[in-house]
């Protein structure tokens, strides 16, 4: 026996064509919309806050020896642009302003999944205690047990400009 297939009334049709619209075009929006504020939910959508301050602190001294070097380099418009293109870009692997934010305030992208947070560069409180070789000491081999890796591929002049930003980003407003 013939089936007659039957025509669709022209209410379904207006249906499945909502449907569509909303398939295609609003429903991966909202996708984007909840998922491109995760990392500002986490971070108590303080991306590009002034950061907590005072934070604790786990890192550990420098030994003596490091945690008294000066800055052989002197601080100049170029050193500081040097310093500053290695930490927003040009360090392998995984850049500060990930962890550290970029604006040295502690909240960058990463810094929601880390125990303990990344130091906050803007709080003066936390960053007298830290002197020009202890940030070189803490590049160079990274905090144990904490997220903050190591960097041995860097040079010591890198390593150095990278204190110059870091000493630049912690003048900043936090008292
Ligand atoms: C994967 C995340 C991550 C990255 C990448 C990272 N850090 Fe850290 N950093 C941390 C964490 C976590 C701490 C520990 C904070 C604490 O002591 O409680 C820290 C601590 C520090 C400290 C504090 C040292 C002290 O004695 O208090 C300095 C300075 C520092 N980082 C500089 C850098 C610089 C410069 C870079 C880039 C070369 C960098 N970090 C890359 C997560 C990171």
């Amino acid at each position: 026996m013939k089936i007659l297939r039957k025509t669709k009334p022209s209410v379904s049709f207006d249906f499945t064509w909502k449907a569509i619209s909303f398939s295609r075009v609003v429903f991966p929006f909202l996708l984007l919309s909840i998922f491109s504020n995760v990392p500002s939910l986490y971070a108590g959508a303080e991306i590009s806050g002034e950061g907590k301050c005072p934070q604790p602190r786990k890192t550990k001294p420098a030994p003596e020896k490091f945690y008294s070097a000066k800055n052989p380099l002197k601080l100049t418009p170029e050193i500081l642009e040097e310093g500053e293109m290695l930490y927003h870009f040009d360090v392998p692997v995984m850049q500060c302003e990930k962890c550290h934010g970029k604006n040295g305030n502690g909240f960058g992208i990463m810094a929601w999944s880390l125990r303990p947070k990344p130091r906050n560069f803007l709080c003066k409180k936390s960053m007298r205690k830290v002197s020009d070789g202890q940030i070189f000491w803490t590049i160079k081999n990274g905090v144990r047990r904490t997220g903050c890796l190591p960097n041995r591929s860097l040079s010591d002049d890198q390593v150095w400009k990278l204190v110059h930003y870091v000493r630049e980003l912690s003048k900043g407003t936090h008292n």
